[in-house]
């Protein structure tokens, strides 16, 4: 999968994809992650690429000219016209649902903000999806992009080395992830749950699942839907409820 990101900081781009899991898959060719610098496509002498805004105001705004020119030069690259992502405070809010839907394109082309923002004619020209990663302001769109690539990039096949851990993780169904555990068995005078160590697989998966029911009910029982679970989980999530007591993820047992 290939990522295009329009920005005005392109090595706060290559820099952050360059490590660990993002900078494997590049290096293997999975996906490709390019920064284009607005600026290089200013036509100004001086390359401005930003000026006052008109009705007054504090702040700059981004001109569309070098932003459009710069989104041409990229669209080019593409096979066929890719989504076009304005990282924004504005926008749909970043969840998995939208990461998955975006992994399923072959290509997408990332605009970043800086300042006060972007003019608005540009955005309405090139724009087809504009998203936020949480109701707050940052100082430009880089980190936004960064935090989307990683997250779409991970549900590209063959990113994570193994397939399977997208698959269990928060998120990826009702649940939240069931605590993780390694070496050394016992730390800080805790040990590790017993029952991970028997070897017993069917056990050790009703206890995660058990575990992962009650982390929800602790964390996000906004996520529930008690409707949508399978009979063996509202049996689990109905036991814990009726305990009577504050779900509390240590003391829950399977
Ligand atoms: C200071 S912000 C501009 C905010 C704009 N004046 C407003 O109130 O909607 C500068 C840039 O940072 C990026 N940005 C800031 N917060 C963001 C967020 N929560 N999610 C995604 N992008 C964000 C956008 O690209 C934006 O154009």
């Amino acid at each position: 999968m290939r990522f295009c990101v329009l920005t005005l900081f392109p090595e706060m781009i290559r820099n952050a994809v360059s490590y660990s899991v993002l900078g494997r898959a590049a290096a293997a060719g999975i996906i490709s992650v390019e920064a284009v610098d607005i600026r290089e496509y200013s036509r100004d002498k001086h390359k401005h690429v930003d000026d006052y805004p008109f009705g007054g105001g504090a702040g700059m705004v981004m001109q569309p000219q070098p932003i459009y020119d710069a989104y041409e030069d990229a669209r080019r690259g593409f096979a066929k016209p890719p989504k076009v992502v304005y990282l924004s405070p504005q926008g749909r809010v970043l969840n998995q649902e939208i990461a998955r839907e975006l992994a399923q394109e072959e290509g997408i082309i990332l605009l970043c903000g800086h300042y006060e923002g972007v003019d608005q004619r540009v955005l309405d020209e090139i724009v087809t999806d504009e998203i936020s990663i949480g109701d707050f302001v940052l100082t430009g769109g880089e980190l936004p992009a960064l935090v989307l690539i990683d997250a779409v990039a991970r549900m590209v096949d063959g990113v994570l080395g193994n397939e399977s851990s997208a698959g269990e993780e928060s998120f990826s169904g009702m649940f939240l992830e069931y605590p993780q555990y390694t070496r050394p068995r016992e730390y800080h005078g805790m040990p590790v749950p017993e029952i991970l160590m028997s070897g017993h697989h069917a056990n050790i998966a009703k206890w995660r699942l058990t575990q992962s029911i009650a982390a929800t009910i602790q964390k996000r029982p906004d996520l529930i839907e008690p409707e949508r679970m399978t009979e063996e989980e509202r049996r689990i999530y109905e036991k814990i409820q009726q305990e009577g007591e504050e779900p509390r993820v240590k003391s829950v047992e399977p």
